[in-house]
């Protein structure tokens, strides 16, 4: 079984000895787990012979309004999945440990990065992901941590914030895990009926198609705009309240239509883009992606 610490002082008492000797790594988590969570554990005992999973929902980055009361909290069953892929430790703080003042007065913002596509309805959102984030990596000082690629815009704000904050962290992307109908395991699928549930993977099936359009060069004579618009109104019909539905570089820069910048200039070099999508279905709010290599 994984040992359980509820305050910082005592998993940073555990990991010193082992410090020097063992590379450490860290999976965040808001618990609940599934089998996305545990294959990132897997992944993390790949990178490192020590793994930490953080088990913390944190309050900083729900809105208000927003699903913080009521996101399942599961810590026994956790504990229980993480003994069966090898977790050497949870680290299951309460709230106080770890912001003894609420909300704290030192904030992180991670820039434009942070205002698009998620960001837009959840403006909040990715400064309490920061924050958290930062005092995770200060309390483990892991060697590597492990992120999800489902959160890609998440994972990329990770990424920055080890890089502009020099955190001497190696970043590890594990891929999206998904139900046998493609749906994308979440934390928040539960919120679905059993009718939802049957229509949810209809998400993953448009952006599949999307990407197979991509993938053609269908842009290159209808635009971006068109396939977008075409895929969205199929997702509607379908049920989904979508928040946002955009085609991005991997990077997440917006994509240049090659109608509008064709010229004379007919050399494209390949470039991998990212299909990223959030829809309300019912109560739950399900995020997906997929990424794909155009010419
Ligand atoms: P949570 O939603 O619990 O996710 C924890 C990690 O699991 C994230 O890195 C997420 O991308 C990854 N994950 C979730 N579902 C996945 C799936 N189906 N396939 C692959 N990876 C998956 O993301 C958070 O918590 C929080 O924002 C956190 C980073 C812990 C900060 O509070």
């Amino acid at each position: 079984m994984p040992i359980i610490h509820r305050h910082i002082a005592t998993l940073q008492a555990a990991l010193k000895p082992v410090r020097n000797q063992q590379r450490i790594a860290l999976v965040p988590t808001m618990g609940n787990l599934h089998d996305g969570h545990l294959e990132l554990v897997k992944l993390a005992k790949q990178h490192a012979d020590i793994v930490v999973v953080s088990i913390f929902v944190n309050p900083t980055q729900f809105g208000v309004g927003e699903d913080f009361d009521s996101y399942p909290r599961t810590l026994d069953e956790d504990v229980a999945k993480l003994a069966s892929v090898g977790a050497d430790y949870v680290f299951a703080p309460s709230s106080v440990e770890m912001y003894p003042v609420l909300p704290p007065p030192t904030t992180i913002r991670a820039g434009a990065i942070t205002t698009q596509l998620c960001g837009q309805s959840r403006p909040t959102h990715f400064d309490g992901v920061g924050i958290v984030v930062s005092k995770l990596f200060n309390i483990v000082q892991p060697d590597v941590a492990i992120f999800g690629q489902k959160d890609y815009q998440q994972l990329a704000i990770i990424k920055q914030l080890v890089r502009d904050l020099s955190y001497p962290i190696d970043i590890v992307a594990a891929p999206i895990v998904r139900a046998a109908d493609g749906l994308a395991l979440s934390s928040r699928n539960q919120y679905l009926s059993a009718d939802e549930r049957q229509i949810a993977p209809i998400l993953q099936q448009e952006l599949q198609r999307l990407a197979q359009q991509l993938a053609a060069g269908e842009h290159i004579d209808k635009g971006f705009n068109t396939l977008i618009t075409d895929a969205s109104e199929r997702i509607t019909v379908a049920g989904f309240k979508i928040d946002y539905l955009e085609i991005k570089t991997a990077q997440l820069e917006p994509v240049i239509d090659r109608l509008a910048n064709d010229g004379e200039n007919k050399k494209y070099t390949a470039q991998e883009l990212i299909i990223v999508v959030a829809a309300w279905l019912g109560r739950a709010r399900l995020l997906d992606n997929q990424l794909v290599t155009v010419y």
